[in-house]
């Protein structure tokens, strides 16, 4: 059976509980027939739940492929997440829970977080940070991550989160792409008991990086020292973010934003070597972002939300920082690892914390069930109400196992499915509403148009086909930073004929219910455990070790991962292949763009499997990779590369 047959077979059904509904933030269809009928309009009433410093003029001005959302309104997403809170009354409210890998703990209230952001919102004006300018942020999870965030936003600068499992060749890139000004990161963080270095990796970074002036550093106190010893301070550049703070006034009004003023620039990996700055602006992506929070969470005043996604991935950026501050939310943030120092690390901080809603990546419920019930059968789960899925498609063992063992069979799970680009989810079941299948990410939330379409843009109605958005949303991308041409290429030049018709990269499948069934990516980005990394990425990245003279790189399907990486190398004359060489082009890749990056399997070729135009057919790559018979062959140069690549293969693995 094919994937698709699996899940054209999949069966189950789970309608809303009776008593969630009834309690829902959305319990009918009112709003999804509202929006079909006026999106636009549909809109406008999200945009008008947000603080508005001037109303805008036009909802929406769509040139495709370039929207404009709001034109002429003014607002600032800080204040949205900050002091309409405290007027509200939920100063006292904690905004963030926060915990260390190490067991340190800190809970910031609305209060506090919003005094800490206006003084670092100070702190950056100090370093002669102004609106419009950009600003990195490498830091582990910790609280300072959405301060820096929210401080940028209050004074109109642009962050560009980089993830701190990210090497410092990936930190250069982005910082010089976007010639950043300033910029934070820490000390150091904590994965897996071990020290990320992050000072001295942005030391090696900014040792080609022009453009930046100012580093913050911040010292990630805890119960062990981060090898102070280790950081070094350049006179002049690198200052400590106490030592500034403690200086700063916490007065800063926040500034009048156009709503189309760019928010942030988020990397993400694309089909070529070089990965994209994702742009977001303001207005468009906070109503996004609030909306989806508010009713795929279905959030309520006394939850705690924990979505355990990094900042430096846009899961982080809308679902741990803008999204549920937006809505005055609690937030547990973890900085660690899922088995640290225990594999119930989880678990123990969903009890202890009160976790009313879990929201988590299918990669991280395989490696759960894999590990065993008995760990989270160890805590009290109770409080759990709703559980959500993000990152790739969930497989139905996986989603039952979520389901049952994790949500005690009583909670919804909404299978979110969005990405980067879009900035918020597009694709997910509302929990009070939508009848949910294992595996399947139902239907377009209100507001969204979604179709199946086939090469030459006609509508698949029933069976498979490439996954297109066919109506612009708020919170889309507006452009590749930089690079105009590579966005309407890259998302609005599928359908030749229509410019207006977004491309995600996904293929999917649509059931006879109407039900969406994303499949993954079409295109030669790879998702392993939920990451995304361009085939293109880490080829660029081997070919520039010595010893390699080409490389083909592949995804494999992995029981946990997904995906794993599977690279394909020839060596350049006077290299012997051996394994030591091939762990250290491993690791090479792992130091050139980051340990997410680290090939899982590497063989040597003679050869690389070629057409006779000279591409690489990574299709028969592939079919070697995950042990499949060979397919057509016919349009190869030289057909016995191919064949004597796979008994290679099968000799490595045996
Ligand atoms: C790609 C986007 C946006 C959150 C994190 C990833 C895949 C994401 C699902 C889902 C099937 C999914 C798609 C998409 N994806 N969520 N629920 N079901 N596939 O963001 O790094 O921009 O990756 O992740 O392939 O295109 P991202």
């Amino acid at each position: 059976m094919t994937d698709i047959d699996v899940l054209l077979s999949e069966s189950r059904r789970f309608p809303p509980p009776a008593d969630f509904t009834a309690d829902a933030q959305v319990r009918d269809r009112t709003l999804h027939a509202a929006a079909a009928a006026d999106d636009v309009a549909y809109w406008a009433d999200q945009a008008s739940t947000l603080l508005w410093q001037r109303p805008w003029d036009t909802a929406l001005e769509w040139t495709p492929p370039h929207a404009r959302w709001f034109t002429g309104g003014q607002l600032n997403v800080s204040e949205n997440c900050l002091d309409r809170h405290l007027a509200a009354g939920r100063g006292n409210k904690a905004a963030i829970v926060w915990e260390g890998e190490p067991g340190d703990r800190r809970t910031l209230t609305y209060w506090e977080l919003a005094r800490e952001v206006r003084t670092f919102a100070n702190v950056l004006l100090g370093l002669g940070v102004r609106k419009g300018d950009r600003v990195g942020i490498y830091l582990p999870l910790i609280p300072e991550a959405a301060i820096a965030m929210l401080a940028c936003a209050r004074i109109g600068a642009i962050h560009s989160v980089v993830f701190g499992g990210f090497s410092p060749e990936s930190l250069r890139d982005r910082m010089n792409d976007a010639a950043a000004s300033v910029v934070i990161t820490a000390d150091g963080g904590y994965r897996r008991g071990q020290v990320v270095p992050l000072k001295r990796n942005t030391d090696k970074a900014l040792a080609e990086c022009p453009s930046v002036r100012h580093v913050v550093v911040v010292q990630r106190r805890s119960t062990g020292p981060i090898g102070d010893a280790h950081v070094e301070m350049v006179e002049g550049r690198d200052h400590w973010y106490h030592e500034l703070m403690r200086k700063a006034s916490d007065v800063c009004a926040p500034a009048a934003m156009d709503a189309e003023d760019v928010l942030f620039i988020l990397y993400t990996s694309g089909t070529t070597g070089k990965p994209k700055g994702i742009v977001h602006t303001t207005g468009g992506y906070l109503v996004g972002a609030a909306s989806s929070t508010r009713m795929v969470f279905d959030l309520r005043e006394d939850d705690v939300f924990w979505c355990t996604a990094d900042v430096g991935w846009i899961t982080g950026h809308t679902y741990l920082v803008y999204g549920p501050l937006a809505n005055g939310a609690t937030c547990v943030m973890y900085e660690g690892a899922p088995d640290w120092p225990e594999r119930d690390r989880f678990w123990d901080l969903c009890a202890r914390h009160g976790v009313t809603i879990l929201y988590t990546a299918p990669t991280a419920i395989r490696a759960f069930m894999k590990w065993g019930d008995e760990h989270p059968r160890r805590h009290d789960l109770s409080r759990l109400r709703l559980l959500g899925s993000v990152g790739e498609p969930i497989n139905p063992e996986a989603w039952m196992w979520y389901h049952e063992v994790i949500g005690g069979g009583r909670c919804p799970i909404v299978d979110t499915w969005w990405q980067t680009e879009t900035g918020s989810i597009v694709l997910s079941p509302l929990p009070g509403v939508t009848t949910t299948k294992p595996g399947s990410a139902t239907e377009p939330l209100p507001g969204y148009r979604a179709a199946l379409l086939d090469a030459a843009a006609g509508e698949i109605p029933v069976g498979g086909g490439l996954l297109a958005l066919t109506r612009p949303w708020p919170s889309m991308l507006r452009t590749i930073w930089g690079d105009d041409a590579r966005y309407v290429q890259t998302y609005f030049s599928k359908w030749p004929d229509r410019p207006d018709l977004y491309f995600p990269g996904d293929g999917a499948k649509r059931d006879e219910d109407g039900y969406f069934w994303v499949l993954g990516r079409v295109d030669d980005v790879l998702n392993v455990a939920g990451h995304r990394i361009g085939t293109m990425e880490v080829e660029s990245a081997l070919v520039e070790h010595p010893a390699v003279a080409e490389a083909a790189v592949v995804g494999k399907a992995h029981e946990v991962k997904g995906q794993a990486i599977c690279a394909f190398v020839t060596l350049r004359d006077g290299h012997t292949p051996t394994s030591a060489l091939r762990d250290d082009l491993r690791s090479f890749v792992a130091t050139k763009i980051g340990a997410l990056a680290r090939p899982d399997d590497l063989l040597f070729s003679a050869d690389l499997p070629k057409t006779r135009s000279g591409k690489i057919m990574r299709r028969l790559l592939r079919d070697i990779a995950e042990g499949r018979a060979l397919g057509d062959t016919t349009t190869l140069a030289d057909p016995s590369v191919v064949a004597a690549l796979k008994d290679q293969y099968a000799d490595q693995e045996g």
